[in-house]
């Protein structure tokens, strides 16, 4: 059906046939068919270019343009066949084409190269791609902020060096997820500006004495900008690279929340139901139900970030413009986007669906003196200098340490024995809910702060 005419396309000057061994070892439609879709559209916008510029005729383009519908819905089909001699997509499309209309088709390459042309596919798929993970990263945050107000009343220990430290919101948590995964929105958003530059028409590596219309295509296509160095479009891959990390940092950012609801889950914690639709059993303990979802979350980004790894590796020192390494760019990126695609879909409903278990955080969490550092701020406002504050604090915690105590079931005769000037009031401060509710600064997990973020996220979010 897509039979190459004549063997390969650049087969002029050679006189000898391709070894297979090369062939299988060149060949890159085994994942570059994913660039189908994206490599029709662009030849789609270059035929019309092509039209418009009088390099082709009325007729021409009709027929150029029906070939590529025809193709296209083939491949959606599935009847579209593959072959490794004809090596990548835009070799199998071509190729299909000529065979569906004759001599016409072999104008299509007119005014390009599949240096600008893989760069311009490659493009709108990211460009996709990244549209993709937006969509599902505000799916994410709507599941945490679904949950805020539910959640409002409920107090967990906050942690710094895996110790506990001072008591937050549960909504604050819930929060700090939705600005880590801000960020990571604001971040692709960002490397779009980079992605969406069109350098179809750039040709090879030096442009063309043709009189094409590069702003035209690059119209047609959606495109920003037209990147205004031809030797630049057939070398540069830094938007890759840039998506990559994109992918690599939204990857962490859901690795350290599987990581902290993991220890949630466990029988030390208990902090957490998971849904079991989202855990797995084992095959010899009947007891286990385990959080394997969030194992592979956070396993997972260990590609993610590999495969950023392997593009910086790819494009350390290669020389302009175009060298054949680059086709080692794309599977990296399709097995980020996978991945991250993949996770952040089981992400949104396990954060929606997983229970806290309220009763069993709150009958710990006085214990690790979450209100020490609130009864230090305490002193602060009566005039004490903050560093004699921690020591005063100090001293007296490390007494309800030895007593086995929290600060609250302190009499009042011992915060004296510290600080003379201390009195009833003190109790004001103490447990976790008197240190929480004294917070007040910006940002801070104060409940007033907290329910004003909640609402900005969710006038964010359109609730
Ligand atoms: N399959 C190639 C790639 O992914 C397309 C560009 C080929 N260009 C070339 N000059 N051989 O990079």
């Amino acid at each position: 059906m897509n039979g190459a005419e004549g063997g390969k396309a650049w087969s002029g000057v050679f006189t000898e046939a391709t070894d297979r061994r090369v062939e299988k070892f060149t060949e890159s439609i085994r994942f570059d068919k994913r660039l189908s879709r994206q490599d029709i559209t662009g030849s789609m916008a270059h035929a019309r270019m092509l039209l418009e510029t009088e390099l082709l005729t009325p007729e021409e383009f009709r027929q150029i343009e029906q070939g590529l519908q025809t193709i296209q819905a083939e491949i959606d089909k599935g009847e579209f066949v593959y072959r490794m001699e004809l090596e990548d997509i835009h070799m199998h499309i071509e190729s299909a084409l000529i065979a569906k209309i004759g001599d016409v088709g072999r104008k299509l390459h007119t005014g390009r190269s599949r240096n600008d042309q893989v760069s311009t596919d490659f493009r709108l798929w990211c460009r996709g791609a990244a549209d993709r993970l937006t969509e599902q990263l505000l799916e994410v945050q709507r599941a945490f902020v679904s949950r805020c107000d539910e959640d409002f009343d409920v107090i967990l220990p906050g942690y710094t060096h895996t110790q506990r430290a001072q008591p937050v919101l549960a909504p604050h948590y819930w929060l700090c997820y939705c600005e880590k995964f801000e960020r990571d929105i604001d971040r692709l958003a960002d490397c779009r500006k980079r992605v969406n530059v069109c350098g179809l028409g750039a040709a090879a590596l030096a442009g063309t004495s043709l009189p094409i219309d590069r702003f035209k295509t690059a119209e047609l296509l959606g495109f920003e900008k037209v990147a205004a160095n031809s030797l630049d479009v057939s070398s540069d891959r830094d938007f890759a690279l840039e998506f990559a990390f994109c992918m690599t940092q939204i990857s962490l950012h859901l690795s350290t929340w599987a990581e902290e609801w993991i220890w949630w889950s466990t029988a030390e914690f208990r902090y957490i139901q998971l849904p079991q639709a989202f855990c797995t059993g084992s095959s010899i303990m009947p007891q286990k139900v385990n959080p394997d979802v969030l194992e592979l979350i956070r396993g997972k980004t260990a590609r993610v970030s590999g495969n950023l790894q392997t593009l910086i590796t790819l494009t350390k020192g290669l020389p302009l413009a175009y060298n054949r390494d680059l086709q080692e760019d794309k599977e990296p990126i399709f097995d980020s986007f996978d991945t991250v695609e993949m996770c952040l879909a089981l992400a949104a409903p396990l954060m929606a669906r997983t229970k806290l278990l309220r009763e069993n955080i709150a009958s710990r969490l006085e214990e690790g003196y979450l209100d020490a550092t609130a009864l230090m701020e305490y002193l602060i406002k009566r005039g004490i200098p903050q560093r004699t504050a921690h020591g005063i604090v100090g001293r007296i915690v490390r007494i309800a340490m030895e007593r086995r105590r929290p600060l609250m079931q302190l009499p009042l005769e011992t915060f004296r024995s510290v600080d003379p000037a201390l009195d009833e009031s003190v109790y004001g401060i103490l447990g976790v809910k008197n240190a929480v509710h004294a917070m007040r600064s910006y940002g801070s997990t104060a409940p007033e702060e907290v329910r004003q973020q909640i609402e900005v996220w969710k006038k964010k979010l359109s609730f």
